[in-house]
């Protein structure tokens, strides 16, 4: 069963080595996995909500894209991209907009953060509360619910918002009664460690107290390292490693056996800055070789935009029918006179012939169909099937849970379609990326179309 993973990254700062344990490792891992699709991106629109410096969010940009992909992110298995390259995202947030209740955004913990500040200084309650800041729930339903997510990775901090999406979703399936929206749930890594920071405190951009994961390179690395708090035990007097941030960082980066030879160190009395130097050389062990082709991305960051750019097209091909279908469903259809039917409350069937599914029997006897659009073009062949009757119900699957639950996998030049985690049809192959895309956008559209009819 694959599930669709989703999370997005504010691109605000530089990653440092909490940033790096914390979500971009195992969101790697996570991406890797043979049942999940992963669909991770820069959420430089949520950026500007917290700074109106455009040097700083821009640099971010790069920064972080650069940071993901050295991190072993794979371009071609998960769907990378920019925010803000997604028009359909903007859209889909008025839509969100207009079905949720502001008592809802009043309760978000960070616009009652601001107003709480504000009343205990004896200022208006909402002085310098921006109406992005007071939205920011909003958009990130937008970016979770546009492509059918199913989980959402995020930090404690998130999962407020993970559930207003979810609120927000029911109240516009509700309204506009059918379910547009797979409602996301929230997952939180329980194993993944929380670093300290060099003052013991959980390392933090808002704290102060980070380790950088690349930039500055590892001479940054090593004098931040060098920089860790610790206690004024000299060497030769024993350490309590479980006390020690230096140990809780060690272990983060290495095996049971290597820690636990780190623990008996400390135990027997290692000097302070020589169990720095130990730690520094087992996290440059995993961070080097990254940091290599970190550096050769930022340097060619027209490398990076190329890939951004095909990630944005592989995701605009979900969230554009994903938007198509919405402004149908809620009267801004586009592009074709409303029919008397239509105006009566009743879909209108779009312009021409429905698309259709056609049987047949194959050379060994097996029972298959394919799936045309209304103008002929063939988008699907199903997979075999002894008995015809399973064939039939797969239409009939693919006719009313393909528009809102099927993943559409896409391979290097064709498309799979996936129900329930199984692969039941294939595209025909097609001749480039662009031309696969475009095909991917058709058959979302056409599987639309499959579920509107009655
Ligand atoms: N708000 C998230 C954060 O600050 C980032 C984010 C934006 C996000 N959109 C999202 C996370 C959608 C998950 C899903 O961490």
């Amino acid at each position: 069963m694959k599930t669709r993973v989703l999370t997005g990254i504010t691109t605000t700062g530089t990653p440092h080595l909490g940033n790096y344990v914390g979500a971009i490792r195992p969101a790697v891992a996570a991406s890797r996995r043979d049942d999940v699709d992963a669909f991770y991106f820069m959420a430089d629109y949520h950026a500007l909500i917290k700074s109106d410096d455009p040097a700083r969010i821009e640099r971010s940009r790069l920064e972080i894209a650069a940071t993901w992909l050295a991190a072993g992110l794979d371009p071609h298995k998960v769907t990378f991209y920019r925010q803000s390259d997604i028009p359909e995202i903007p859209e889909l947030t008025w839509f969100l907009t207009c079905v949720t209740a502001k008592g809802l955004l009043n309760r978000a913990h960070a616009y009652k953060a601001a107003v709480d500040k504000n009343t205990a200084a004896g200022e208006d309650a909402d002085a310098g509360v921006t109406a992005g800041l007071y939205m920011y729930p909003v958009l990130m339903a937008a970016d979770i619910l546009a492509f059918n997510a199913n989980k959402v990775p995020v930090g404690r901090d998130q999962i407020q918002h993970v559930e207003m999406a979810r609120d927000i979703a029911q109240r516009f399936n509700h309204i506009y009664g059918r379910e547009f929206f797979v409602l996301p749930e929230v997952a939180i890594e329980e194993q993944v460690a929380t670093l300290p920071g060099l003052d013991g405190r959980k390392m933090s951009k808002s704290y102060d107290n980070t380790i950088p994961l690349f930039s500055g390179g590892q001479k940054h690395l090593r004098e931040a390292i060098l920089r860790i708090v610790t206690d004024s035990r000299l060497p030769g007097e024993p350490k309590d490693p479980d006390s020690s941030s230096l140990f809780t960082i060690f272990r983060a980066f290495a095996s049971e056996a290597e820690s636990a030879a780190f623990r008996q160190a400390l135990v027997d009395g290692i000097g302070w800055g020589e169990a720095k130097q130990v730690l520094f050389e087992r996290i440059e062990v995993e961070v080097a070789p990254m940091r290599e082709s970190y550096d050769a991305l930022i340097a060619r960051p027209a490398v990076i935009e190329e890939i951004l750019r095909e990630g944005a097209s592989k995701a605009r091909a979900i969230a554009a029918p994903k938007v198509a279908e919405l402004r149908d469903a809620i009267g801004l259809r586009s592009g074709v006179l409303v029919a008397p039917q239509a105006a009566a409350g009743k879909a209108a069937p779009k312009a021409g012939k429905p698309p259709r599914f056609a049987s047949f029997r194959d050379s060994d006897g097996r029972f298959r169909f394919r799936l045309f659009s209304a103008d002929g073009e063939e988008l699907l062949l199903s997979q075999p099937f002894a008995d015809p009757k399973a064939a039939g119900a797969l239409q009939k699957r693919i006719k009313e849970q393909g528009a809102s639950s099927a993943i559409v996998q896409v391979q290097p030049l064709s498309l799979s379609l996936e129900l329930d985690g199984e692969p039941v049809a294939a595209s025909p192959a097609y001749a480039d990326e662009a031309a696969r895309d475009q095909a991917h956008a058709r058959l979302r559209e056409v599987l639309a179309q499959l579920a509107a009819l009655d």
